[in-house]
């Protein structure tokens, strides 16, 4: 049975400030997901948040890029830019950057993963949503469930990973994509996957089959709108066990707190902290970055679950790490390598401040 599974996600207004998500904007996207649910256009779906980001998991038999799948996301996004309108929070709409739908959500400001999958006879799937960083900060994550050994042990002993995935890599500056093989083409897919801010995995493949392991959203707000207006907050869909990582391969990168871009202002270094969904409410400094992971089993469609996967107290290390880093970047203040790079900046005043001391700058000599 081929079922599309899509998660479509925007930040449409934060309550309090960018910090979370308003109960009444999660009930209102709940409303907009009934009807279509029960006229069948809907197999499943599920609503949730991560921090001010409002999820949309949906299952269906529309395929990938479904006008009609996209345009419900859209209107249920408009419908809930209403809500927060009228309940001032803050940054209302603030994800919406088309002024009306054309055709299908991308380039349009929500961020969005898909697959089409033929359904297992167990199909398991985990869910990653971020945020306060950018798309690019699953590229590490990704590299270890699908190529690295030290982390999934099923690519050396499980015979059905073990001759390896493939990795679809956007280059977003320029429009083009190149697919890698690992594990013999890894030295030159870590070139380009480590520099996540140009260089991200779009998509992992199952060699052996072609069947897509992994689906990520890669768009990046401040190149569709010329200017900041919030963090990427990107999402993930990943397949897991059989013939992909286990649930565990699946988890285990995020038991080290990476250091991803994003954070206050978007436009700082920070430690990835994994979360349960309650508590994707980044308030210290904005932050730091949070990831959350929700478990399903798909049974003809319907989504079995969730269960929250960071909840479990295994993570509670790497939230105390996260603390620490938090705490130790956050000593750097102003100065990079906590501040990011002058390029990557998503804020900056360098061009009024040099416009301004101009003349003040003589030769060196
Ligand atoms: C980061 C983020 C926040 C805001 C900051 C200022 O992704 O969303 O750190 O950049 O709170 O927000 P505004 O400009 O909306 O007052
Ligand atoms: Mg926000
Ligand atoms: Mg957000």
């Amino acid at each position: 049975m081929k079922i599309t599974l899509s998660v479509i996600k925007a930040d449409i207004g934060g309550y309090v400030g960018h910090s979370e998500s308003h109960p009444d904007i999660l009930a209102e996207a709940k409303t907009c997901m009934v009807k279509p649910k029960n006229d069948g256009l809907l197999i499943d779906y599920h609503v949730t948040k991560c921090g001010d980001d409002l999820q949309l998991v949906m299952t269906h038999q529309q395929g990938e890029d479904s006008e009609i799948i996209h345009k419900l996301a859209w209107d249920t996004f408009l419908g809930c830019t209403e809500v927060a309108r009228q309940l001032k929070l803050h940054g209302a709409g603030q994800d919406l950057l088309a002024d009306a739908f054309s055709g299908n959500v991308r380039g349009m400001g929500p961020g969005l993963a898909e697959m089409e999958i033929e359904e297992r006879g167990a199909e398991t799937i985990i869910i990653f949503m971020a945020d306060k960083t950018s798309s690019g900060a699953w590229n590490l994550p990704l590299y270890k469930m699908f190529a690295d050994p030290f982390n999934t042990i099923g690519l050396v002993i499980a015979e059905n990973m073990h001759h390896g995935f493939s990795f679809e890599v956007h280059d977003i500056k320029m429009g083009k994509k190149i697919f890698f093989n690992a594990p013999e083409e890894i030295y030159d897919l870590l070139v380009f996957i480590g520099a996540p801010s140009r260089f991200m995995v779009k998509a992992v493949r199952h060699r052996g089959s072609g069947t897509i392991a992994a689906a990520s959203s890669t768009q990046r707000l401040s190149l569709i709108a010329g200017r900041y207006v919030g963090k990427d907050d990107p999402v993930c869909i990943v397949r897991s066990q059989g013939d992909f990582p286990a649930v565990g391969e699946v988890l285990e990168p995020f038991s080290v707190p990476i250091l991803v871009e994003g954070w206050m202002r978007g436009s700082h270094n920070g430690p990835l902290m994994p979360v349960a969904i309650p508590d994707s409410t980044p308030t210290r400094f904005d932050g730091p970055p949070r990831v959350t992971a929700l478990g399903f089993q798909l049974a003809a469609g319907k989504l079995v679950g969730p269960r929250d996967m960071f909840a479990d107290i295994s993570f509670d290390n790497a939230r105390r790490q996260a603390k620490d880093v938090a705490d130790y970047m956050r000593a750097h203040g102003p100065f990079e390598p906590h501040r990011l790079p002058l390029e990557e900046m998503e804020y900056t005043t360098m061009p009024q401040v040099m416009k301004k001391l101009e003349k003040r700058f003589t030769s060196i000599g």
